[in-house]
């Protein structure tokens, strides 16, 4: 399934949509077909016009559209790279390496809960529809510090239940997503997340505690996106591997964390 080959490719920016204050949208649509892209797999973004970002930006796919050959990314605006990506305007190239490293895997059983924090919820949009595509039922959870961070998310809810967590109670349930009963049901046969490690580790520890299938995206840092610069570096039960491209979507029960 994944020995799809990767592209650099100028994209033509179709839309930057400012979601909030830290997040928007990128629209871009490539002149030819786009690859077959799994949920979890991202591209690296090269960063044009600036002096000191020299390094691309892995950034999670969001939504694809083939049919209009349209690739989705949303973007948390971090430091000078993601500064200068929402800088980009309609009509404005952007070069992209893609599509890259390990996506979720689809799973026996129904119902799945995919839990994520701040910009983490990028790849559950598409982890989402790829559940619905199998015949399974996707529940998301969500957690942001606070409403300012909120944005429209009809597009999660219009595939499933969809439950939000802020650390100050501006929006939805008041605490951390660890917190919301929903991660004491019964009723879920596997959990996705991705977001902050911290949150992640406690995810992955409710799931090994009810003997759940568990997988987790990883937001290592990464320079190259190709397993040459090591930055990416994950210790796991077999050893180091490469969140590039032995990731970033791993099984926890295999990660040393
Ligand atoms: Fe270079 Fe992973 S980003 S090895």
């Amino acid at each position: 399934m994944l020995s799809v080959k990767k592209r650099i490719e100028d994209l033509i920016v179709l839309e930057n949509n400012r979601l909030n204050e830290e997040y928007y949208e990128l629209v871009l649509r490539s002149a030819i077909l786009l690859p077959a892209i799994y949920a979890g797999q991202f591209a690296e973004l090269r960063v044009d016009h600036t002096n000191n970002t020299f390094l691309r930006r892995p950034v999670s796919f969001y939504d694809i559209d083939y049919k209009q050959k349209r690739i989705h990314l949303l973007i948390r605006q971090v430091g000078n790279g993601t500064r200068q990506l929402g800088r980009l305007q309609k009509h404005d190239f952007l070069n992209i390496i893609y599509p890259l490293g390990r996506p979720f895997s689809i799973v026996p059983g129904k119902k799945f809960l995919l839990v994520s924090g701040g910009v983490g919820i990028a790849p559950m949009l598409l982890l989402g529809k790829s559940l619905i595509s199998a015949g399974k039922t996707p529940v998301f959870l969500f957690g942001f510090r606070s409403e300012k961070q909120y944005f429209d998310l009809s597009r999660f809810s219009s595939l499933g239940e969809l439950l939000i967590t802020t650390e100050d109670g501006s929006k939805g349930t008041k605490g951390l997503v660890i917190d919301h009963p929903v991660i004491d049901s019964e009723d879920f046969d596997g959990i996705y997340t991705c977001g902050p490690e911290m949150m992640m580790k406690a995810v992955a520890k409710v799931a090994a505690a009810k003997k759940l299938f568990c997988e987790a995206s990883l937001e290592n840092t990464m320079a190259c996106g190709f397993g040459a610069c090591l930055t990416c570096a994950q210790p796991t039960t077999s050893g180091m591997k490469m969140a590039c491209v032995d990731g970033p979507v791993f099984n926890t029960k295999d990660l040393l964390w």
